[in-house]
């Protein structure tokens, strides 16, 4: 039977029918239109789904959408303010840790939600933190890289060292 559920997704609101089986990476792609969470394994295993709920990363794939019923959604398309790119979408690319693209928002997300806690993160914690994160392309050092300098230019931007 399908459910009624409310969802802010970006800062906007949102009333959406879904079924008992339906997930949040359903309602985010098919429903919203937001296509930046990809559809990778959805298993749970590589993380290209990743949006960050209640301000915790999850995989959307494995979220049920009545289970985020009433909560409020970050995807990639809102991370950034219109027109530009966030501290963290720009590291990753001076960095060359964006080369297909498709790990990209999740690791973004996941990078910011870090630093968001984070600010001055040793390697094992950037490493920890993107452990659910697959990537074919880079091979994963550049992406420390990257996240190593959003760390740095955030801190530079709040003042902090
Ligand atoms: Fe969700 Fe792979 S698509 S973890
Ligand atoms: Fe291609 Fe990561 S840049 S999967």
């Amino acid at each position: 039977m399908k459910r009624l559920i409310q969802l802010t997704v970006n800062g906007q609101a949102h009333d959406l029918v879904v079924t008992p089986v339906g997930t949040l990476l359903d309602v985010l792609r098919d429903d919203l239109g937001l296509t930046g969470a990809k559809r990778g394994c959805d298993l749970g295993a590589c993380g290209a789904c990743t949006v960050i709920l209640d301000g915790r990363p999850v995989n959307s794939c494995l979220t049920l959408a009545v289970e985020a019923d009433g909560s409020d959604v970050a995807t990639i398309e809102g991370v950034a303010a219109p027109g530009r790119l966030h501290p963290v979408q720009e590291a990753f690319a001076v960095h060359g840790a964006v080369q297909c693209g498709f790990c990209t928002p999740g690791m973004v997300l996941v990078t910011k939600s870090l630093l968001d806690e984070c600010p001055e993160p040793e390697d094992r914690q950037i490493r920890e933190a993107l452990s659910g994160n697959l990537c074919r392309c880079t091979g994963y050092v550049k992406v420390l890289d990257a996240v190593r300098a959003a760390a740095r230019r955030l801190r530079a931007r709040e003042g902090v060292r």
